[in-house]
């Protein structure tokens, strides 16, 4: 069974996504043009929810994964599924000497993938589980999905690990939506005035780096009886991670915002906020965590309920205000896979250490346009 990473604690709290996804559904609400794993690093865990001895089953890009922990700490990403007669590596699997043994029959695979063990075998037969180039750091366990070795890597998040901020907020949530979608609202200028409860559109300028790009920007917002002023900057890693930076009187708090394919017609958010304690009054920030998840989070859920039932609109009509979801698209353009037959899918032997073993998943189909 894949290990549902969604702990929506909401419900306790009343703040959960409520009865909506009871709704009929248009369905073109799942329908897009871009294929659903764009190309790029993605955190699919934390560190701390990979502990060594442990087989940790996943959901993502629309198939079975497993990570472990190799002898030497390493983490490990790979498919479920046991090349020998098919069982789940997650489902009984255990890890021995830093291997992963299947329930099964018994055969063991390593950290690269590769079958090290079989028993009554004069040898390992020579096949292997798909996997991915693996990265950890910031407290998080990445993954790099693509056709070819990584570029370019997600840069350290100094705070994650920082004894001047407190443990982190993590809160994840699932959407019927792309991913895209879920990061063009950071430069969706006017939902922060009925979504953010701030007093006008801030003015946003996206400056790309080849996969990288940032965006800074101040903004007002009424928090109990005060209007506020803010600075955000925001840090974008790619199709799947962002660092946005908040600075303001009252709070000062770093989130890392993960965006990831679960499946062709399902996203999740993981956004882990790490609130500076307030360097006098430290005493507070259990305070400030508080106040912060029930302003904050009640937002995120918010669009999550418009994410749900919302179409994508290939040609929005924008207002002049409105330039960031378009700057947004022509960057995020790079991380979607194309269709030049000279840059297949994985599935050469060679490639079983650094890439998925199945060919890269259909897109969804897209209807006629309709008149608006
Ligand atoms: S199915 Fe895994 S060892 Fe047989
Ligand atoms: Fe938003």
């Amino acid at each position: 069974m894949p290990r549902r990473r969604s702990h929506d604690k909401l419900a306790r709290i009343g703040l959960a996504q409520g009865d909506h996804a009871d709704e009929p559904r248009d369905p073109r609400a799942d329908e897009y043009p871009m294929p659903f794993v764009p190309h790029g690093w993605y955190a699919v865990l934390r560190s701390d929810e990979l502990r060594t001895g442990k087989v940790v089953s996943l959901h993502y890009f629309g198939r079975a994964l497993i990570a472990f922990r190799g002898p030497d700490g390493q983490a490990a990403v790979r498919d479920a599924h046991c090349p020998h007669y098919g069982a789940h590596l997650g489902v009984g699997g255990k890890v021995v000497d830093g291997a992963v043994e299947c329930p099964f029959h018994g055969w063991r695979f390593g950290t690269d993938g590769r079958c090290t063990h079989a028993p009554f075998a004069a040898r390992p037969p020579k096949v292997a589980i798909g996997g991915f180039p693996v990265r950890e750091h910031s407290g998080l366990v990445f993954v790099h999905t693509g056709p070819a070795e990584p570029s370019w890597e997600v840069p350290e998040v100094p705070e994650a690990t920082s004894p001047d901020y407190a443990s982190p907020i993590d809160d994840t949530c699932h959407a019927r939506i792309h991913i895209q979608e879920m990061r063009e609202n950071i430069v969706d200028e006017s939902h922060f005035t009925f979504i953010h409860g701030q007093s006008e559109p801030p003015a946003l300028e996206l400056e790309p780096d080849g996969p990288f790009a940032e965006v800074r920007s101040r903004f007002r917002r009424r928090v109990l009886a005060w209007d506020l002023d803010n600075t955000f900057d925001v840090f974008m890693y790619g199709p799947g991670v962002m660092v946005v930076r908040v600075h303001g009187a009252l709070l000062s708090l770093t989130a890392i915002a993960l965006t990831t394919p679960v499946d062709d017609r399902t996203s999740e958010m993981r956004m882990l906020y790490y609130i500076r304690k307030p360097s006098r009054l430290p005493f507070l920030t259990p305070l400030l965590k508080l106040v912060f998840r029930r302003e904050a989070l009640a937002e995120v859920r918010e669009e999550v309920r418009i994410w749900d039932h919302k179409i994508h609109q290939a040609r929005p009509i924008l207002l002049p205000h409105e330039k960031g979801i378009k700057a947004l698209r022509r960057w995020y353009a790079q991380f979607h896979p194309s269709d030049d037959p000279a840059t297949p899918g994985p599935t050469r032997a060679s490639d079983w250490a650094a890439q998925p073993s199945t060919p890269p998943p259909p897109r969804r189909p897209v209807s006629p346009a309709v008149p608006q």
